[in-house]
């Protein structure tokens, strides 16, 4: 009887510790699902890749075969990029990381305002830190460091810049959450995150939906991981200037 008794409390021990073990395998994969942070949905716009933040669809990115596109002459006009650069207050000694930088548009505008300090010219593609690195060459330009960075990783040392900014960039990030964590790890105290996405509030700005954004949506974003909004800047013609600082 005393047998059977104590196999039947084995049969049973076995089974709880199963059951407590395979609970363990569920919260460790949870724990560890990206899905957590995104939702895949196999619905979704052809504009982008069916992967949603925080209600967001994100958006494709832009390759390399474009850069023509980001240096057009009438840029200048459309964008006013040197009234941004402008309002960007730097100091000249400020080290600033362009994320997203593509061809270097707005690094080398910025590069100019900061003699004594430096841009991270920061992409995942290899083809556009080329661009980058040749424009550097032909212009005799000291001041720029092109840093490939991966989808998830701007590959910056902590606390060393004082402003990250995205200029048409935030949108098509693959994992936003982790790349901007890394961003917050890399500012100075004090520093700043700028973002420069066209309005989307604005219907009649002719750019596709997925490649503009709302303020709101933005300082949503930004607050997920620790960053205060600050100040939006609208005089742009299609794009705000949306300013955030650490909490
Ligand atoms: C539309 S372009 C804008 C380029 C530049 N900011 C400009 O305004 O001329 C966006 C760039 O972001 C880059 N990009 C996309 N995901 C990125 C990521 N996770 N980290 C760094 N760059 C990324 C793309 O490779 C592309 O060059």
């Amino acid at each position: 009887m005393t047998n059977i008794f104590n196999r039947f409390a084995l049969i049973v021990c076995i089974f709880f510790s199963c059951v407590l073990l395979s609970a363990c395998g569920i919260v460790a994969a949870t724990a560890t699902d990206t899905n957590a942070i995104y939702q895949n949905k196999a619905l979704h716009s052809p504009d982008g890749i069916g992967k949603f933040y925080q209600g967001r669809e994100i958006a494709k990115v832009m390759g390399h075969t474009e850069a023509l596109w980001l240096e057009r002459p009438s840029r200048e006009v459309e964008e006013q990029p040197q009234k941004l650069v402008d309002a960007l207050n730097l100091q000249p000694t400020d080290v600033i990381a362009d994320i997203g930088a593509g061809t270097g548009y707005l690094s080398f505008k910025i590069a100019k305002k900061i003699p004594l300090g430096k841009v991270f010219a920061v992409d995942i593609q290899p083809e556009m830190l080329d661009i980058i690195e040749f424009l550097k060459q032909e212009n005799n330009i000291t001041n720029v460091e092109p840093i490939l960075g991966t989808i998830n990783n701007p590959n910056l040392p902590e606390n060393s810049i004082d402003l990250a900014i995205m200029v048409d960039a935030y949108h098509e990030l693959s994992h936003p959450y982790e790349v901007m964590e890394k961003i917050v790890k890399a500012l100075k105290p004090n520093g700043r995150v700028v973002l420069v996405e066209y309005r989307r509030e604005n219907p009649f700005i002719a750019i596709k939906a997925l490649h503009k954004m709302t303020q709101k949506q933005a300082i949503k974003e930004m607050s997920a991981v620790g960053l205060q909004w600050l100040k939006t800047k609208s005089f742009l013609p299609s794009q705000h200037i949306i300013i955030f600082g650490e909490s």
